[in-house]
């Protein structure tokens, strides 16, 4: 009898998942409505997670039950069929909320799928991150300094530190680590939010980008790892509280002192090999298209891979709007694009 290989028949259907959410959220692109935006992805993606066939807990999503309607920590997802296989899910509806609101490039919408317990549920703050492609794995080590890591991904890439760019959020928080990158004689590639898609950056080919520094959120990082894993790509995290406050609540949520000087790699942020990631453009960016509309017909563009056997594939779909549906959640019925 044939193995069934699970992952690779629901793998597709998790596209179908992000495009509904980037669909639904592009209609509010450069609208300047931020949550009008997020909650119609947030319903999209909930409403499409019912038709895949999966029993799933969301384990990274829009936050506590008692504060976030749908695709909260725990809620249980999917078609629930007694053989579909349980897993943990990640979620980011829109990453890059304030982008799709002002039109601006790499609004992604984003899931990562992994079997139960693989992927990482740390606290919903931030984290400091460093992330690399393939070509640099091995090559970093988030506790040495922005010059030392500079060096070694230039030596693992053939180039010289002037010839990397690293891409970095632009916020007064990394004031240090842009001048570090600046004194080391690198490129630097400013983003203004979007730190998903800006690690990834790391691993396409052609994007230019060769390191990921700086600190952001948490939930992003664990996303990033799944991609990266699956892309051959490597990334560090340290937890990283902003002031006393934010130590003792994250402290009260049962972790400790040396927590704080844990180094998490991807293995630990999304392990094993039955991570699976997908994401689909909303606004246009260095990986993916946004959405586009064509007459009567919407166009998006999405990637999906898995950790397993390394495949990554891009796909084009054309949505007529005349014809298709999208199941809302908050509706139960289904509605237009
Ligand atoms: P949203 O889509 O939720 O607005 O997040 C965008 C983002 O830029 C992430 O990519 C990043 O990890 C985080 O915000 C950074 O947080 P902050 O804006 O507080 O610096």
């Amino acid at each position: 009898m044939p193995v069934i290989d699970i992952g690779r028949e629901v793998t597709l259907e998790f596209i179908r998942v992000t495009e509904a959410a980037a669909l639904k959220a592009s209609r509010w692109m450069g609208r300047g409505d931020k949550e009008a935006a997020d909650q119609a992805a947030v319903d999209a993606m909930r409403g499409m997670l019912d038709l895949v066939s999966i029993r799933g807990t969301i384990i990274i999503g829009e936050g506590e039950k008692d504060k976030a309607p749908m695709l909260y920590i725990g809620e249980k997802v999917g078609g629930g069929g007694l053989r579909d296989p349980k897993v943990d899910i990640a979620v980011d509806p829109i990453d890059g909320t304030t982008l799709t609101s002002k039109g601006l490039p790499n609004a992604i919408a984003v899931i990562a799928v992994g079997n139960q317990g693989t992927l990482a549920s740390l606290p919903s703050y931030y984290v400091n991150k460093i992330a690399v492609g393939p070509g640099a794995k091995g090559s970093i080590d988030i506790n040495d300094s922005v010059q030392a890591n500079l060096e070694r991904v230039a030596k693992a890439s053939g180039a010289r530190t002037r010839e990397l760019t690293a891409i970095v959020l632009d916020r007064p928080r990394h004031s240090e680590i842009i001048e570090q990158v600046r004194d080391a004689g690198a490129r630097i590639k400013l983003i203004s939010d979007g730190d998903v898609a800006g690690a990834i950056s790391t691993a396409i080919e052609d994007s230019g980008v060769n390191i990921l520094f700086g600190i952001g959120g948490s939930p992003e990082a664990v996303l990033a790892a799944a991609a990266l894993k699956c892309l051959g790509g490597e990334m560090q995290v340290k937890i990283w509280p902003r002031d006393d406050e934010e130590r003792q609540k994250i402290l009260d949520m049962g972790y400790s002192e040396d927590d704080f000087d844990k180094v998490y790699d991807t293995e630990d942020l999304a392990r094993g090999d039955s991570i699976i990631f997908c994401a689909t453009g909303i606004t246009g960016g260095d990986f993916l298209r946004g959405v586009r509309y064509e007459g009567n017909v919407a166009i998006s563009h999405s990637v999906a891979m898995r950790a397993k056997t390394t495949t990554v594939r891009y796909v084009t779909a054309h949505h007529h709007l005349d014809i298709k549906t999208i199941p809302s959640r908050t509706e139960a019925r289904e509605v237009e694009i």
